[in-house]
């Protein structure tokens, strides 16, 4: 079972209901489940990968939320806990181990923390957590990255926008995840013909690569508000002429949503200047690392920031997208708010559990709204709370709020 694209429901068949999925992570832009009531429990296997750093301390919040929130659903889950990153590496000595990868890939889904920390930057490149990171994303297929950045009216302040810019933002980046210059060859650093060293990778695009995550963003579009700007660097990469030229001819499948083009610089421009005229962002790997981190700073904080990773089939990734901030670990100053929020990603793209992803989105906004705040979106007024409180004050919102429906 697991991730949204399979499924027996064609997409095409997918109904959804204007209006009825106002929500942090958005609109799921393929819905698995039917949503008739069954009175049998259902379980799912969840993976979790706590990592390094916050993540620890951030998981095991997120896991208490879950599980929770599947309680009150009728849901049950396996958790089975694995070393990556550089924990795994302490342990033994790879970032990424075979159990891990197993583990993740027999799962129904897969919930990760964060990785990295000062104590293995110098390590070798194949040594190091993010490796771990890049294989897991390769192992699991999982092509689109849904990274969400809404800025929520109880937090415009922690935007370091003016209000008028910020207020209203909401937009989703459609990233490419296991392709282009991250995993392009020939790549490595070699000597050249004057004997000097030179490091190389490869932009590079198949044209089926582009169709799919391009399908995937127009989907997305398609459920959201029907706009979708592609980004590139088309003036100059022969790899971003194909991407244009690609996700131009789809263009006619999807004639509801209305398609831009943006150069990267350009747009990272606009995210600054206008942000509010984003809806759906489609683009390759590397422009999306980038400017899903400034969007992120749109909204105020990177903590508050989930994202769901998915294949065509099998288990979803789902991860804050905040890194492993080892400068705050062990100390319970951490925001649980963007695990936590992967967690209902999780529900929602991963399980197609959209009811029980609800409840967990409107706790977190019943949280918000009596005034709790972790240290990085505090302003004057709120209670500061750490890591461990903010997760209990979600759990007593769980509790007290009537179940949404969707
Ligand atoms: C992200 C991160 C990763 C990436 C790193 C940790 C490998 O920055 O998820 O955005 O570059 O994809
Ligand atoms: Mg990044």
């Amino acid at each position: 079972m697991a991730a949204f694209l399979q499924t027996n429901i064609t997409l095409d068949s997918i109904k959804i209901v204007p209006g009825r999925y106002s929500s942090l992570t958005d609109r799921a832009p393929y819905r698995i489940r039917c949503a008739a009531a069954s009175p049998v429990k259902k379980r799912y296997n969840i993976a979790l990968l706590p990592g390094d750093g916050i993540g620890p301390e951030v998981i095991s919040v997120a896991k208490n939320v879950l599980q929770k929130a599947g309680f009150l659903q009728g849901l049950e889950f396996d958790f089975q806990e694995m070393p990556f990153g550089g924990a795994a590496l302490d342990l033994v000595g790879v970032p990424l181990p075979e159990e891990t990868s197993t583990a993740a890939k027999q799962s129904d889904a897969v919930l990760l923390g964060a990785i990295g920390g000062y104590k293995w930057d110098k390590n070798e490149k194949h040594l190091r957590p993010e490796m771990g990171l890049l294989h897991l994303r390769r192992d699991l297929k999982v092509f689109a990255n849904l990274r969400p950045a809404t800025v929520l009216p109880q937090l415009v302040d922690a935007s370091t926008l003016k209000k008028e810019v910020a207020q209203g933002v909401d937009m989703m980046i459609v990233r490419e995840l296991i392709g282009g210059i991250y995993f392009g060859e020939p790549r490595g650093i070699t000597i050249n013909e004057n004997g000097e060293e030179v490091g190389v990778n490869t932009e590079i695009y198949a044209a089926h690569e582009i169709d799919r995550i391009a399908r995937v963003a127009f989907e997305t579009a398609r459920k959201r508000r029907g706009k979708l700007c592609s980004v590139d660097k088309a003036n100059v990469l022969d790899a971003s002429i194909l991407w244009r030229k690609r996700v131009t001819a789809l263009a006619s499948e999807y004639p509801d949503v209305e398609l831009s083009h943006m150069y990267v610089d350009n747009a990272a421009m606009q995210l600054i200047r206008y942000p509010k005229q984003f809806d759906t962002i489609v683009t390759n790997n590397i422009f999306g690392d980038i400017l899903s981190d400034e969007a992120s700073m749109i909204t105020g904080s990177i903590g508050m920031l989930p994202s769901a990773s998915l294949g065509a089939s099998g288990p979803g990734l789902f991860e804050p997208i905040h890194g492993s901030a080892p400068d705050i670990a062990g100390q319970d100053k951490a925001n649980p708010l963007a695990t936590i929020l992967s967690a209902a990603m999780l529900l929602k793209y991963g399980l197609g559990e959209e009811t029980a992803a609800k409840r967990i989105e409107d706790a977190v906004l019943d949280a918000l709204n009596k005034g709790f705040r972790t240290g990085d979106i505090y302003s004057p007024g709120n209670k500061l709370v750490g890591c461990k409180e903010m997760g209990e004050e979600v759990l007593k919102s769980l509790d007290s709020k009537v179940p949404a429906t969707v």
